[in-house]
């Protein structure tokens, strides 16, 4: 059987549909006609996939049919060759090279720049006045990645990469708007963005050249990716792929998690039963002190809460997958260098795999229940499935429970328009108005 097509609207309607809120689209048109299928929207005919077993076949079984190819072109210029863009064989040799770089043993050093960042965040709220809690979240986000890569080696004023990291950010978020301009058309925008990448570059490299040089360098993660080598080869990396690698880290690493906790934020603000318990927990954990490492495992419905964010409102709600053969999923013809989306937004919501999908419910994950996390697998993948899962899950999943943890311990958000809260989708899923609310002390 082939993937069913959404045959009862009109490709122009569906393409503003699309631009309205893709991911309730999709996930419209999976709920109506089935969860892998078809939508024609402007020109184009996508393919959609959100069933476990054609995720399965395409991110694990058929990885080597099934890879980034051109799809992820609109964004190579900023993030080049980099692991999250990559295939084989320059892929196996970079996550080969970078995999220990991200080992779990780096864990402890990294909750202490977690918690450092997140104690001067917290620190500079005013009790009562408006803020918006994403960017609250985007700069502890940020801070956390540039001090664990790169130390104090950025120097003091960091204004001006935080100005280009706005720029890039900005362009960032309007590659996936359908009907974009290419690059090479040289608006303000695009004209900006390319001032601010050669500008990163160029700051890159000098970083980099002085790591190199450095006899007792920082252990950070820069310094790991410098000194790391592929077991097979024997080989470093070149500055050209460092560079690469670090910017892709920066990028795939900041804004997901940043989302990742602002969802958290905002969920808990609209269970006061799951944030009483959530805040008694880290109360009894950690009291008033500061979290170490040894504490997090023992907030287990903290990390319930964090999994069942993920699950309504995965950052990579989507990605694409190319094939390099002509070849067949789900019933369904394919020839070379055709395009499928995965869609775990979608997955997360099927009512065949989830009961109550849109309810947040974060005992579906405690570990007292009954459902074994062995058959989560492919229904459940904010962090990708299969060789290209995600390489900093283990930090990302560090990084939300120390800051929420923090969060808890001092007081809460007031969120001041829970009605107008809806995804948005850029590079990753966001809260389209930036959830304005109050900081309430504890
Ligand atoms: C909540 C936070 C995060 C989410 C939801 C997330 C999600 C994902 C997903 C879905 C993929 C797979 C994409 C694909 O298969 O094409 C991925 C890959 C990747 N992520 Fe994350 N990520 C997060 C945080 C991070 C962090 C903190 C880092 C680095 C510090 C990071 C670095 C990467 C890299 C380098 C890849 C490419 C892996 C490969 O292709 O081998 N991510 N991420």
């Amino acid at each position: 059987m082939s993937v069913p097509v959404l045959k009862e609207t009109l490709t122009l309607a569906n393409g503003r549909a699309m631009a309205a809120s893709a991911p309730d689209f999709l996930l419209g048109a999976a709920r109506r006609v089935g969860p892998n299928v078809k939508v024609g929207v402007g020109p184009l005919t996508l393919t959609v996939l959100a069933q476990p077993e054609a995720l399965q076949h395409v991110l694990q079984k058929h990885a080597k049919v099934w890879g980034r190819g051109t799809s992820v072109d609109a964004i190579r210029p900023l993030l080049g060759n980099g692991l999250p863009l990559s295939d084989p064989p320059l892929w196996l040799t970079q996550r080969r090279t970078m995999q220990p770089s991200f080992h779990r043993a780096h864990g402890p050093s990294w909750v202490h720049t977690m918690r450092d960042v997140t104690a001067r965040a917290l620190d500079g709220l005013v009790p009562g006045a408006e803020v918006k809690v994403r960017q609250v979240m985007m700069n502890v986000a940020r801070d956390v990645i540039v001090r664990a890569m790169f130390s104090g080696s950025l120097g003091e004023d960091t204004r001006p990469y935080d100005e280009a990291l706005g720029v890039v950010e900005d362009y960032v978020s309007t590659v996936m708007v359908p009907g974009k301009l290419p690059l090479w058309v040289p608006t303000p925008r695009h004209l900006r963005f390319k001032r601010a990448v050669t500008f990163l570059h160029a700051q890159l490299q000098r970083v980099i050249d002085e790591r190199r040089r450095l006899e007792a360098p920082p252990l950070d993660l820069l310094t790991l990716l410098v000194q790391a080598k592929d077991p097979e080869s024997g080989q470093g990396m070149s500055d050209q792929q460092l560079r690469d690698e670090v910017m892709n880290i920066f990028f795939a690493g900041h804004e997901t998690t940043a989302n990742l906790m602002t969802w958290a934020v905002y969920l808990l603000s609209q269970h006061p039963a799951v944030h009483e318990r959530a805040e008694a927990e880290v109360k009894a954990v950690l009291g008033q002190r500061a979290p170490e490492p040894e504490d997090l495992p023992k907030l287990t419905l903290l990390a319930s809460v964090i999994r069942e964010t993920l699950r309504l409102y995965p950052p990579a709600w989507l990605f694409a997958r190319q094939c390099f053969e002509d070849t067949e999923v789900a019933g369904e013809r394919f020839q070379k260098g055709q395009v499928v989306l995965l869609v775990p937004y979608v997955t997360h919501r099927l009512s065949t795999l989830w009961s109550a999908p849109d309810e947040f419910d974060p005992t579906r994950f405690s570990t007292e229940s009954s459902t074994d996390a062995a058959t989560w697998k492919y229904s459940y993948l904010p962090f990708g499935a299969g060789p290209h899962v995600c390489i900093g899950n283990h930090f990302a999943l560090l990084e939300a429970t120390v800051v929420l943890a923090m969060l808890l311990q001092r007081g809460r958000f007031e969120v001041l328009e829970p009605g107008r809260v809806k995804p948005k989708m850029g590079a990753t899923l966001f809260v389209g108005n930036g959830l304005p609310a109050r900081f309430v002390p504890a």
